[in-house]
This record gives C-alpha cells, sequence and structure tokens, in this order.
C-alpha cells in the first residue's frame, strides 16, 4: 500500500547550502514543493520535525515577510530563532561570524547585500546556510512563487511568466527557479537594467527557455504569471527618483494584464510600491495572487528546512 507523503522519510538536499537557486535540482525543488504542498495541508504531522533546532537569523536589510516567515517556520517544527540585525563582518571577520553562529545554532539564514557575503558564510561555518535575499538572488521568495503557480495551475510545462521591471534579483531566481521548472519566462526590462550577464548564462546552461526585450506588451502578450517587482531595491534608495522616471513605461496595469491569458495571475514578492510597478487596481484584482505568494514564504521555508537540517 502506497504511504502518505507524511510517512515517508524526508530526503536531505544534496547540496549543503542554499547560496542561490542553483543549489536545488529541478527534482529537488519539485520534492520541496510536493513536501510544501503536504505540510501546508497537515500542518500537525510536522509539529516535532526539528524538535529543539535553532536557527541564525541575520539581516542586513529590512525585512517582515522573510523575518516573520523563518520564525514560524522553524517554531512550527519544533525548533526556534535568534535574531542578529546588522552589517554582518562589520566587527569582525566573516570567518569568525560563521564558526561563532554553527557551535550555537543548526543552521543560519542571512539576508546581506553582496552575494560574497552568503558564499564566505557557506565555506566557514559547518551547518547550512539559507540565502534569504543578496542583491544577486532570492530563492525562498521564488520557491513560493513557483508553489503559488504550481497550486493554481498544476503544472509548469507549457506555462509563461512575465517579469516586468527591474532584471533584479527576483528576476534573477525567478529565471532560475522558475525557468528550470519548464516555465518559459519573458523578461522585460529597459535597456542598462536588464539580468546579469552571468546568470543569463546560468540560465541558458540550464536548458531555460527565455526571453530579454524592452517591450513590456511583448512579455506580457499570453503570460499565464505576470509578475513585477519594486524598481528601486533595498541600497538603491539613492536612485529611486531617475529609476522613477526610466521604469514609468513597465508599469503592470490593467491595460497590459489584459494582453495576459485569460486565467492569467498577477505575482509581486512585496512589499510593493502600489502607483508605480504596479496599480491598485492590479493589487486588488481577482487575478492578483500576491497573499498566496506571502502565505506560501512559511510553507516552502518549512520544507526547505527540513530538507537541509533533518
Ligand atoms: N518578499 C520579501 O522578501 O519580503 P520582506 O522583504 O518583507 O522579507
Ligand atoms: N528586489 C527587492 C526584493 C524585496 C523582497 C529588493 O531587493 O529590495
Amino acid at each position: 500500500m502506497a504511504t502518505s507523503l507524511a510517512e515517508q522519510p524526508v530526503l536531505k538536499m544534496s547540496a549543503p547550502d542554499l547560496r542561490s537557486d542553483l543549489d536545488l535540482s529541478i527534482e529537488e525543488t519539485m520534492r520541496l514543493l510536493r513536501l510544501a504542498i503536504d505540510m501546508k495541508r497537515d500542518p500537525a504531522h510536522y509539529a516535532t520535525a526539528l524538535q529543539g533546532r535553532s536557527l541564525s537569523l541575520l539581516f542586513e536589510k529590512p525585512s517582515l515577510r522573510t523575518r516573520l516567515t523563518f520564525e514560524l517556520a522553524i517554531q512550527q517544527l519544533g525548533g526556534y530563532a535568534v535574531t542578529s540585525i546588522g552589517m554582518i563582518g562589520d566587527r569582525e571577520p566573516l570567518k569568525d561570524v560563521a564558526r561563532n553562529l554553527d557551535r550555537w545554532t543548526q543552521g543560519i539564514v542571512a539576508r546581506v547585500f553582496a552575494q560574497a557575503t552568503i558564499e564566505g558564510l557557506a565555506e566557514w561555518s559547518r551547518v547550512p546556510v539559507i540565502n534569504a535575499l543578496s542583491d544577486m538572488f532570492h530563492p525562498c521568495q521564488a520557491l513560493a512563487d513557483v508553489q503559488t503557480v504550481l497550486e493554481r495551475f498544476g503544472r509548469f510545462d507549457g506555462l509563461k511568466l512575465a517579469y516586468i521591471g527591474d532584471g533584479n534579483n527576483m528576476a534573477h531566481s525567478l529565471l532560475l527557479t522558475a525557468g528550470r521548472l519548464g516555465m518559459q519566462v519573458a523578461v522585460a526590462a529597459p535597456e542598462g537594467y536588464q539580468p546579469d550577464a552571468g546568470v543569463l548564462a546560468m540560465a541558458r546552461e540550464a536548458g531555460v527557455q527565455f526571453t530579454i526585450t524592452a517591450d513590456p506588451a511583448e512579455a506580457a502578450e499570453g503570460a499565464h504569471a505576470v509578475y513585477t517587482d519594486v524598481w528601486a531595491s533595498m541600497g538603491q534608495e539613492a536612485e529611486a527618483e531617475e529609476r522613477k522616471r526610466i521604469f514609468a513605461p513597465y508599469q503592470v496595469n490593467d491595460a497590459l494584464m489584459a494582453r495576459a491569458a485569460g486565467d492569467s495571475i498577477f505575482l509581486h514578492c512585496l512589499p510593493a510600491k502600489r502607483g508605480q510597478e504596479v496599480t491598485d487596481s492590479v493589487m486588488e484584482s481577482a487575478q492578483s495572487a500576491i497573499f498566496d505568494q506571502a502565505e506560501n514564504r512559511l510553507h516552502a521555508q518549512k520544507a526547505l528546512l527540513l530538507m537541509l537540517l533533518k
């Protein structure tokens, strides 16, 4: 007789860390999503899965969703989190920070400016390191996003994701996570703000089907999911006014959504600047799945913690 997913042993990830989306294989990502959906359905079954385990949460930048969902995730698995806010490595070398944390806690979750900080923590710590956003990637958000797509459509193949706006950390993670799962990814961004050439090379190498254009209408055409993010990310506040002018034609509004498929959804990692990258009307529309995404941060991260720390 087939056993339920909850009865099966959780298979560990093959990589020791989640430094970027590429640390999860396609098969592991699918396994994580099935586990996340099962945890969402039956949270009680997993209530002691990481009993007594602790997690260090480090933040160089602000957070609402990431911090609270990691705190809740570890608590709902029977563990607990401790949090430190401030620039990592300012008071002492990164390699010393990493080797303090791995004496006290069984995992490190870090939100940083430089991707090199994630890589350094992973190199020096003996416990798993999770990238909770760097200037290059936001893999935990992308996992919640593809969970939301899977719940809505039941598949990835044959679906088009349009990413409209800044070719930033979110665009990079969506290219690598949604793209490797089989979604066709169309990015529309102004010249000079398109995704990083190195990340595009990684996507190409992984066989991702993607297009890069400066035309938002072209990217949105027939899309099943239309995604946007802020025009000025954390750390780019000084450029915010200039970016408002440059990105004005990239606003996701009702006219742009009308180009998408009839059953399309609107996605945004949040926080959003309503009236800039997206209108209030789209945020509040029946197509908007933004709060499902936010909810799924919790479930996807619970699955991730189990696959990394168990
Ligand atoms: N989407 C996201 O990472 O939200 P926070 O910045 O609030 O953590
Ligand atoms: N691109 C945004 C994402 C916030 C969740 C930033 O880095 O600020």
